[in-house]
């Protein structure tokens, strides 16, 4: 194990850090833990693009090593076949997350995601280890960040597994947190949580903040926006060589609105992905659509539409087109789980609204 000591350097570009997350208004709780929880001992080496998109690694001790460790920007900490498989978030996205959190001395907190065992030990650092139970479904990743945890001198709960059952055993908590972008949250974790509980998740492209009380679950988004890394799980291919044999329709919708519209998109469409083609000067002239249940559209600019599948996936686009001319605002949106359903909703939980999808076990 690469074990990086604390340095003078270390301290003063993490100061910078807490001043500069300062500045985006965080709580002065969170800030004194980023001041003492050096983050480069759990992160001795990551990886980035260079100009040609190719992964350079930058390890401990290397040029812009540190500076890289303490901006504040997500570090790529994992590659497998050549893609990115974990990270060590933001720091301004982590601490929107712990402030939305609400912590108090004496919570119980369950952490989906362990990665570098960073969040663990901020966490740890505020609440004390026996409080903390961090869990990921990647056995390097755990072990590593116990033993990175226990030499910055933290000792989680770290479990290794999938995280959507949760971790029984040590429930109830009082806190929940998912580091790792779902599509709704997994009944384990409601049957988990204590009366009153708070659950701070990524769902699609926001992060909704839910209460627990009575087995049910209700909150909004947050108005900051989150890309997190998507929970492993199962799911298909996009179909595009077989649409080339589906008879074409029209559509009046832009091809441009898939992206427009993406936030309610991965509401309704959970688990989507998308693709764009583009000619020669970089204009996009088509739009590729397709969900885990291999369903998959194109939308061309002269309005060609093909689709294939169990879900015509361009129709939600298009009903979706006519619910928002105006661009959706996040904290317009709303999460309600209950004993029959799980649903996000815009405006108010009656109004329109999307099933969200049963968890599928990694
Ligand atoms: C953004 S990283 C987490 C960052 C981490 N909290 C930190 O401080 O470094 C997302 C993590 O989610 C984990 N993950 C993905 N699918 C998971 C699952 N089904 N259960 C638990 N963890 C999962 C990945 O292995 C990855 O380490």
């Amino acid at each position: 194990m690469t074990r990086a000591v604390d340095t003078e350097e270390a301290r003063v570009l993490r100061e910078a850090l807490a001043r500069r997350l300062a500045d985006a208004g965080h709580s002065q709780e969170w800030l004194a833990t980023v001041r003492t929880v050096p983050r480069h001992r759990f992160v001795p080496v990551f990886h980035q693009q260079d100009h040609v998109g190719q992964w350079v690694t930058v390890a401990a001790g290397e040029d812009g090593y540190l500076e890289g460790v303490y901006a504040d920007r997500a570090l790529t900490t994992q590659l497998t076949d050549g893609a990115p498989t974990s990270s060590s978030s933001e720091p301004d996205l982590m601490l929107t997350m712990l402030d939305a959190l609400d912590v108090r001395v004496g919570h119980r907190v369950l952490e989906i995601g362990t990665g570098t065992g960073y969040n663990a030990a901020l966490l740890s650092h505020r609440l004390g280890d026996a409080n903390v139970t961090t869990v990921d479904v990647d056995p390097e990743l755990t072990a590593r960040a116990a033993e990175r945890l226990a030499a910055a001198g933290y000792q989680p709960h770290v479990v290794t597994g999938d995280g959507a059952a949760g971790v029984p055993e040590r429930g109830p908590f009082d806190r929940i947190i998912a580091t790792c972008g779902m599509q709704s949250i997994p009944p384990a974790w409601i049957e988990q949580a204590a009366d009153g509980a708070l659950m701070v998740v990524p769902i699609g492209w926001g992060l909704a903040r839910v209460t627990v009380q009575d087995g049910h679950a209700h909150g909004r988004f947050l108005p900051a926006g989150a890309y997190f890394m998507a929970r492993r799980a199962p799911g298909a291919e996009p179909k595009f060589a077989e649409l080339a044999d589906v008879e074409p329709t029209s559509t009046k919708t832009a091809a441009t609105e898939a992206d427009r519209l993406k936030f309610p998109l991965v509401l309704a469409l959970p688990g989507y992905r998308s693709c764009t083609w583009s000619d020669e000067s970089g204009a996009v002239y088509s739009v590729g659509l397709w969900t885990p249940d291999g369903s998959t559209a194109t939308a061309h600019v002269d309005g060609t539409l093909r689709q294939i599948g169990p879900r015509h996936l361009w129709d939600t686009v298009e009903e979706l087109h006519q619910l928002f001319d105006a661009d959706p605002v996040r904290e317009d949106f709303g999460l309600t789980v209950n004993r029959e359903r799980q649903w996000a909703w815009w405006r108010t939980e009656g109004g329109p609204g999307w099933d969200l999808p049963e968890v599928v076990f990694a």
